[in-house]
Parts: structure tokens; sequence; C-alpha cells
């Protein structure tokens, strides 16, 4: 079924939320729900078949403590603790995303990117809710990745079917350089700390199956992939290059603009994001909450498990 049909199939069946896409590529926003109160089975049910629909998913106006919007995720899986960025003392699974007003430096995730790539098991969905927001700038773009792989040539397809490519945190968190570059610029206003376990590298396959879709997705981003398997660096270059541009190309992609009390929830297998830098002098705080998921399936892998 296509998008429209599948917004139509929502609009008949649903009772109190309504489901409203922002792009016409990813992304849509959910109302009627409020995330402080425990969800119903029908309303779950509803919410997850949002987030399998439009890949990343919004609401507006809500005012939930960290205990409430663990409990939102809890529905999802388990919580990723970042391995680099601190989380709240009380609460380390929720991470604080934060830019002061006299910070002019650089923001976290200001670049396109998955997150955490470079983990064995990244991460399924990052949840972020809007505690401060400047009052312009700061949006947050979304890219489709299920798009940016069924936009490729049937070429480039069957070439990048079968490989792999190497995830690091290194480039953001490891120790080389005389200034730690995070996403471009460093980020002064969050707890971030380097270190030695940052150059641990992990081998993810480049189109990557989605279970519950049995969709294909690319899987590279230009902040953790650092080449491709048997590739050196050089090699990887130009064809990453490529990929990252095409993943991200307009049409692929949706801006979402926070107000205090809003969340997004992306699934994080199936897009990349990129946060806006342009609100110096002006204060933003988040905190993030991140799913584990599951070992990155590639086709023939997704293939044979769903088979069996
Ligand atoms: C992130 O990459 O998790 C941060 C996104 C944002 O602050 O909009």
């Amino acid at each position: 079924m296509g998008r429209n049909g599948v917004i139509q199939e929502e609009a008949k069946t649903m009772s109190n939320i309504e489901v409203l896409p922002i792009a016409g590529a990813v992304g849509a926003e959910i109302c009627g729900v409020d995330l402080s109160e425990p969800l119903n089975n029908a309303n779950l049910a509803q919410i997850r078949k949002a987030f399998a629909d439009h890949v990343v998913i919004f609401f507006r106006d809500q005012k939930i403590t960290p205990e409430q919007h663990l409990a939102f995720g809890a529905h999802f899986g388990e919580f990723d603790v970042h391995r680099f960025a601190a989380g709240l003392p009380d609460h380390p699974e929720v991470m604080p995303v934060v830019k002061e007003a006299d910070d002019n430096g650089g923001n976290f995730g200001g670049l396109w990117h998955s997150d955490v790539t470079f983990y064995e098991k990244p991460a399924l969905g990052s949840i972020l809710y809007a505690l401060d927001v400047p009052t312009y700038g700061g949006d947050t773009m979304f890219a489709s990745q299920y798009l940016a792989y069924e936009t490729l040539s049937d070429g480039m397809k069957e070439m990048l079917e079968g490989m792999t490519a190497i995830h690091s945190a290194k480039r953001v968190y490891g120790n080389q350089g005389t200034s730690i570059n995070r996403f471009g610029a460093e980020v002064k206003s969050m707890k971030v700390r380097a270190g030695d376990d940052a150059e641990a590298e992990m081998e993810h396959p480049v189109i990557r199956y989605i279970p519950e879709s049995g969709r294909r997705c690319l899987f590279v981003n230009p902040v953790y992939t650092i080449r491709f398997a048997g590739w050196t660096e050089e090699e990887s270059k130009p064809l990453l290059d490529f990929l990252h541009t095409h993943a991200v190309r307009p049409e692929h992609t949706c801006r979402f603009k926070w107000e205090t009390g809003s969340v997004a929830f992306w699934d994080n297998r199936a897009t990349q994001h990129y946060a806006l830098n342009d609100y110096h002098g002006q204060r933003r705080e988040m905190h993030r909450v991140t799913i584990v998921g599951e070992r990155p399936m590639s086709i023939s892998e997704g293939e044979r498990a769903k088979a069996a």
C-alpha cells in the first residue's frame, strides 16, 4: 500500500489519535496522545503503526518527567546508556542534549548521521523531548534511508547489496588530533568524553533489511562510516561521498520546528538526522532516550530469517 493508502486507512480506523504527515517523504505528527499517561493498547498499536509507516513521528504540547519519558520508551525496547556523552545523574539513560546561550561552538548532532552505528547493535530509535528551545532556529532535519535506497539505480543496488562497511566513533570521540572535533566543532555545553575505546571498529551491511517492514534501507552515514570492508579509506571516499549526498537529497527529508514540549521519535535504522546549529545566543535543551536495536541484517540474512 502506498503512503496515501496508509494514511486513508489510518484515518478510517483511528479513534482519538490523528496522524498528520508533515512532508511527502518522511515524518508525521501524532495528535491526541498524552505521553505523561500510561498508553492503552489501541493507542500504542496506532503509534507503532505510525512509526513503521512514517519512520519519524512527532508529538506536540507534552509535559513529561524523565520517568514518564522512560516509561514511554520502555514500550519499544531496552535503553542505551551513551558510551561517550553523560546522562542525567539520577537517570543515566536520559541524555541531556544542551547548547547554552553563551556557547558559540558546535552543537551535538550537528552533522547528518544515524545514532551510534559504531555499536554492534545500533539504536532502534531515539526519543527526543524539548525542554527549552530557541525562539527561532534549532530545527532538526530527518532523511528517509528507505527512499535513499529505493531511488538508487538497479546497478548500484546490486553492487551495494553484497557490501559491508566499517563504522567507528573514532572521528568524533577518539583521542587523536590536537582539538577534539565533535560533530564539526567542539561541543562545549555537554559532558562528552574522548577515549581509546572510540577507536574500535564494527562491520555492518551497507544495505540493511528491516524485519518489521521487509524493506531495505541504505545504512552508511558521514560521521561514523569510515570505509567499505576490504577497501582503503581513499578507495571508499568517492563512493561514500556519492552515497552521503544522495542519502539526504532534499526530497528524502523533512524538517521539524521544535516548541517546548515537542517530542520526536525516529527510527534510527532507516533515517539520518541533522540538528541545525543556527541559534547562537539562545539556549536549547532536550532530553534524549535511546532504545537498543538489533544487529543490522543484510538483505540475504533478512530473507533467510523471514523464510525460517
Ligand atoms: C541528536 O543527534 O541526537 C540531537 C538531535 C537534536 O538535538 O535535534
